[in-house]
């Protein structure tokens, strides 16, 4: 199973495995981390899974839809490399993706 390595809104760093099945929301989600609200469930119509992708990582993913963009840009704490967790598929090749809980995630 990928590994998807998770920082949370104190600063902890922990890896958890999860089925390339889901998003990379319900991985984070899946691990316990409530903090992560995704309060829509993967309807793009929240933000509130929102992650900030590590720098060195964010071109291993596919572009994000307009949709996703317009949402990201209602979040004061969008950075360049900002997404919506729910909207990546977690797959075997992210393997090793890197990501942190946004504060409005
Ligand atoms: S869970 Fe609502 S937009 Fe991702």
């Amino acid at each position: 199973m990928p590994i998807l390595t998770v920082t949370n809104l104190a600063g902890a760093t922990r890896d958890v495995t999860a089925s390339a099945h889901g998003s990379v929301m319900e991985a984070i989600r899946g691990a316990g981390f409530d903090e992560l609200a995704a309060l829509c469930g993967g309807c793009l119509s929240c933000a509130t899974c929102h992650v900030i992708v590590h720098p060195d990582d964010f071109a291993r993913l596919a572009p994000m839809s307009a949709d996703e963009n317009d949402l990201l840009d209602g979040s004061d704490e969008r950075t360049p490399t900002s997404r919506l967790s729910c909207q990546i598929p977690f797959t075997e090749a992210l393997s090793g993706l890197r990501v942190t809980i946004a504060k409005d995630g």
